[in-house]
């Protein structure tokens, strides 16, 4: 009976760490989001996709403002690229548009639409979001490409990596698609990193 017993209070220790891990997962589940919807916000409705910022500040917290009065107006359908030194504030314009932030003067339009006035499902429905350090979570390549659509098929899960132009290094690993990636896995250039992160949000 000697070793179950020491399993037995071994497994009491274990049950208060997972307690705990579970605790602090639902305390991130259930913080209230700084940027709520409006009581009255509609769907978005995507047409061409036009993206408008009109005089828009924003700053950090407290901090000194880093944009200061910036407009712009981004075509549908076409490719815009924003340039500028390192430390500008490109970066920051991007994450206003999912609403990661929000701007504390001027408005972000898509399509017409004030994107503070729609809910933030749909207008993250409409987007598809790669990151300057895109994270790969411990498992294989095909879990982290299905994690942005975890219904996805083998097939569409391919027909992401094809369009996002990974299909052929990711044939090239060991084990193809059941490569482990993440912490515990091999290790993949920044490019191609970047590239499971587009298949992801394909
Ligand atoms: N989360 C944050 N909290 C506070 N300050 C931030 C945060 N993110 C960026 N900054 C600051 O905002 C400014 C603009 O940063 P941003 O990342 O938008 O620049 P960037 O134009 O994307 O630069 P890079 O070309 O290097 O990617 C920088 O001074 C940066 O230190
Ligand atoms: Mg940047």
């Amino acid at each position: 009976a000697y070793d179950p017993a020491r399993r037995l209070a071994r497994l009491q220790v274990s049950l208060e760490r997972a307690a705990v891990n579970a605790r602090m997962l639902y305390e991130i589940l259930d913080t209230v989001p700084h940027q709520r919807d409006r009581p009255d916000a509609t769907e978005l409705k995507l047409g061409e996709a036009t993206v408008e910022l009109r005089d828009v500040r924003f700053a950090y917290g407290n901090g000194e403002e880093i944009l200061k009065g910036v407009s712009f107006r981004a075509e549908g359908g076409k490719t815009t690229a924003l340039v500028g030194p390192s430390g500008a504030g490109k970066s920051t314009i991007i994450s206003l548009i999912p609403r990661f932030y929000d701007p504390h003067a001027g408005e972000i339009l898509i399509d017409g639409q004030n994107i503070a006035g729609v809910t933030k499902q749909s207008l993250r429905n409409g987007l598809a979001y790669v990151s300057q350090q895109p994270y790969l979570f411990e498992g294989s390549i095909r879990d982290n490409i299905r994690y942005g659509r975890p219904e996805a098929t083998d097939a569409e899960v391919e027909e992401a990596a094809r369009l996002a132009y990974a299909h052929d290094f990711i044939l090239a690993q060991p084990q193809g698609y059941d490569t482990p990636v993440g912490e515990q896995g091999i290790t993949l250039s920044g490019g191609q990193r970047q590239r499971l992160s587009i298949a992801r949000a394909l």
